[in-house]
């Protein structure tokens, strides 16, 4: 297979431009620049290398930088941005600051020709960031793209099959970037186009099954799709030899517990084992308020129940678990010491003992993820599922948990998803979900006075979570919701729409 190397001197868009090069149906895997050396690059076959931009000045004390002997190795480089300039540097240019200020945002961009800029018009928008430019281009260079402020908004040298630009292909703003990429890695290195998830499947399906058929496989299912999918696939590689455990705390949204059972042992026919553990969980939850202290008892109390599991099922011989590639990429960025774990289930208690961890997921986007889980037959519900937290409704009701709080949120949550749903379709926002306040409000109902629960809407615009902008949901289909839930859900009558963003605030209110 055809693979990519996405050399990351410390961009923020490295994952960005590896997901670019797999929608392109070529293989493409981000590595940061001091995991690797030129003579791995060399060993391991890459068809093509592209360097990521970063926030140095290649002349700075401590840049990034990489053995010059990366260009020699007769595999073609696109420098993107400070990868760009650092091909330039090493090749012996000459990288200068603009005097007054970079260029940022849109631009219009002239191209000359060049296999880079085949099909692309003489003039288009592209999309900049910087201030450093490549002054002083490298013996063997040409410039093939300029814009008014910028004299070499891209470089070539295509005898050795060596390119650069100033501007950002990978993102959308960049009219042609997409054409671009796509002439590198079809025109210039020759790719072929055979990374898809049907392959993916099948030869996944053929490793674990040549590894762990036979033998016993545990999975912690939570719901989720990282895990569904893992679940789906291992399952799909070993059958019976996998068995999952599936953690109902109670705290769950409405008809999801009965889903995951319904899909993966009805459908599927796993062997699901299914805990049901709403009063134990309730019980340890008994008159908590405290947010951080609601998440370490539902953690807690998870791996008890899972202790209690593990010793019924003795030893397993492999742990699988929902790890996905931005998941591998964090954790391989940061030092040793700043690891995070990304083990889906807080980590599975040292009761359960076990050879090895499994992660058939490790080399794929989210998005690939849903097309495997989709394409392995999971229902669209599970694998187009908004994120859920862990601690459940548990962060969704503030104040003290009780049963009855719990059942009066997952009715109103559902009715507003179920509107959401009708009314938006694919629009839908990224998240958005039913919160109830511990707040009560006066209200009328027929001739009589009601005291009432404040109950919360709250709906989420974002990429990535990490900020948060409050969706301007329609307003009649607010209002259908708060009707509904108001007449239809005993015991609020009153509901109020969250508008503001993350930050100052968080998507959950605890
Ligand atoms: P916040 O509230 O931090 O949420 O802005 C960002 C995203 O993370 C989810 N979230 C959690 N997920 N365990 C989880 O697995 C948690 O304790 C948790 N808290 C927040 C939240 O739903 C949102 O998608």
């Amino acid at each position: 297979m055809d693979k990519i190397l996405v050399l990351d001197f410390g961009g923020q868009y490295d994952m960005l431009i590896a997901r670019r090069v797999r929608e392109r149906g070529v293989y493409a895997e981000v590595v940061p620049f001091h995991k690797i050396t030129a003579e791995e690059i060399a060993s391991r076959g890459y068809t093509g290398i592209i360097f990521t931009g970063g926030p140095n000045s290649v002349y700075e004390d401590g840049a990034p930088t990489f053995s010059p002997r990366v260009l020699a190795l007769g595999v073609p480089v696109l420098g993107i941005c400070y990868g760009m300039q650092l091909t330039a540097h090493l090749a012996g240019g000459k990288i200068a600051s603009a005097e007054e200020s970079g260029e940022y945002g849109k631009v219009e961009l002239t191209v000359e020709d060049s296999p880079l800029f085949k099909g692309v018009p003489k003039e288009s928008v592209a999309w900049m960031s910087h201030r450093d430019y490549v002054q002083a281009l490298p013996a063997g260079f040409k410039v093939v793209a300029r814009t008014e402020k910028c004299p070499s908004a891209a470089m070539a040298c295509e005898e050795k099959k060596l390119y650069g630009v100033q501007f950002h292909p990978e993102v959308t703003h960049t009219a042609f970037g997409g054409k671009m990429l796509e002439n590198f890695l079809f025109e210039i290195c020759g790719c072929k186009k055979d990374w898809n998830m049907e392959s993916f499947i099948e030869s996944a399906v053929e490793k674990y099954r040549a590894k762990c058929a036979g033998r016993k496989v545990l999975l912690a299912l939570s719901g989720g799709v990282d895990s569904s999918v893992a679940a789906a696939l291992m399952h799909e590689a070993v059958g019976n030899d996998l068995v999952c455990v599936f953690v109902d705390h109670g705290l769950l949204r409405k008809g999801e517990g009965d889903l995951v059972e319904r899909t993966f042992k009805d459908k599927f026919g796993m062997n699901l084992i299914r805990v049901d553990a709403e009063d134990r969980f309730l019980a340890a939850l008994d008159g908590v308020t405290d947010p951080e202290s609601k998440r370490k008892i539902i953690g807690e109390e998870f791996i008890r129940v899972f202790e209690e599991q593990g010793r019924a099922l003795g030893k397993v011989d492999f742990l699988c678990q929902g790890t996905i590639y931005p998941d591998v990429i964090e954790s391989g960025k940061g030092d040793a010491s700043t690891i995070k774990s990304h083990h889906n289930v807080g980590g599975l208690p040292s009761v359960i003992e076990f050879k090895e961890i499994v992660e058939p997921l490790r080399d794929l986007f989210k998005d690939e993820v849903r097309e495997v889980g989709i394409k392995l037959g999971l229902p669209r519900e599970l694998v187009w599922r908004q994120p859920f937290p862990g601690p459940g409704l548990a962060v969704r009701i503030i104040g003290a948990i009780t049963k009855e709080k719990a059942d009066l949120l997952r009715e109103a949550d559902a009715i507003f998803r179920e509107e959401i749903a009708a009314a938006m379709k694919e629009n839908a926002p990224n998240q958005f979900f039913a919160v109830l306040t511990d707040t009560r409000s006066v209200g009328v109902m027929g001739d009589a006075r009601s005291y009432g629960h404040v109950l919360a809407l709250r709906a989420v615009t974002t990429d990535d979570f990490m900020t948060a902008d409050w969706t301007r949901i329609p307003f009649d289909v607010i209002e259908k919701a708060s009707c509904r839930i108001t007449s239809e859900v005993r015991g609020i009558n009153r509901v109020v729409y969250d508008v503001t963003s993350k930050p100052p605030a968080t998507v959950e209110w605890e």
